[in-house]
């Protein structure tokens, strides 16, 4: 029954971006999942396996399914979609594993329809995705994963996505094996601030993204601070400390968590600092036999992009 099919690159993202809780992220070029849709003429999503990993195949449970549930409800023709992903973005990773089956699976089934749905509209499917993995609709790696570069999410009801100038920066990710699960990392979180930590949590956030704007790497350093989540998290990632200095050390603009973690993600201005901060990352991990994953990349201002077959 199969008339068409497109494949896309979904890559792995970065969410909060330190001071943004569930506002800000950005687009990494690496790693990145393969994601498959074809149409099929009946109103149905079906997912296949996913190859290594143990994920729900029920639609309705499935992060690239729920979100291509939504779209079906727009579109009068009997069509429905099947759905093929090779995962290569971990889940419970940190960097936007379960954004990454939502956004390509949404983009790939926009592609197969002619692009009907704006890129707004596919972030607001994506989101139903985002809210089988952690429970809640947030948008920080959904949208970067969309639109590409870096950005902000003002509001997600009604959704309002801005994207906003990406730096030439390079990312230093690092990813030790352990899980965190989203739904657990967001639970821990202390539900009232006191508004001393708020004003000075929203002028950095401001300061951020006015150093994008500006292109100033000094404006960006000073604001990679978190004062409401990074204090709660970090216990969860071991040796966190020691691996945020060190990179600060050898010339890191900044960092922090990725997303909800356990992955971390360090600014760089060149290839060459980026690395280094690597090498430390990697050394902080060897010393207590923690194996873990890193990725380079600059940031992916393309989002997720269309295979051509
Ligand atoms: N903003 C979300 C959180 C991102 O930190 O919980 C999850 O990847």
């Amino acid at each position: 029954m199969e008339t068409s099919t497109v494949t896309v690159q979904a890559p792995a993202t970065v969410a909060n971006l330190v001071c943004g809780y569930d506002v800000l992220g950005l687009c990494l070029s690496k790693p990145y999942d393969v994601v498959e849709v074809s149409l099929i003429n009946e109103k149905t999503v079906i997912i296949h396996p996913i190859e290594g990993f143990d994920l729900p195949t029920d639609p309705a449970s499935n992060t690239a399914g729920a979100p291509l549930i939504e779209m079906l409800k727009l579109i009068e023709a009997d069509l429905g979609f099947e759905v093929k992903i090779v995962k290569n973005i971990k889940p419970g990773s940190g960097i936007g594993s379960s954004a990454a089956s939502a956004a390509g699976a949404v983009v790939a089934a926009n592609a197969l329809l002619g692009n009907p749905f704006s890129e707004h509209q596919l972030v607001q499917f994506a989101m139903h995705g985002e809210k089988i993995a952690s429970g809640v609709m947030h948008a920080d790696n959904v949208a970067p994963c969309i639109f590409g570069g870096v950005t902000l999410v003002r509001s997600t009801d009604p959704l309002d996505v801005i994207s906003i100038p990406a730096p030439d920066l390079w990312v230093t990710v690092v990813h030790p094996q352990i899980e965190i699960r989203t739904a657990d990392a967001r639970r821990i979180l202390k539900k009232q601030i006191p508004l001393k930590s708020a004003i000075e949590q929203w002028a950095n956030t401001a300061g951020l993204v006015a150093g994008f704007f500006k292109k100033d790497n000094d404006l960006i350093a000073r604001s990679l601070k978190d004062v409401i989540v990074e204090p709660i998290r970090k216990l969860l990632i071991p040796r966190y400390d020691e691996v945020k200095s060190g990179s600060i050390k050898l010339g890191a603009l900044g960092g922090g968590i990725s997303g909800s973690g356990p992955s971390m993600f360090m600014l760089s201005k060149d290839e060459v600092t980026a690395t280094a901060v690597e090498a430390h990352m990697k050394s902080v991990f060897e010393a207590i036999s923690l194996p873990h994953y890193t990725h380079i990349s600059k940031i992916n201002t393309a989002g997720v992009t269309v295979r051509e077959n």
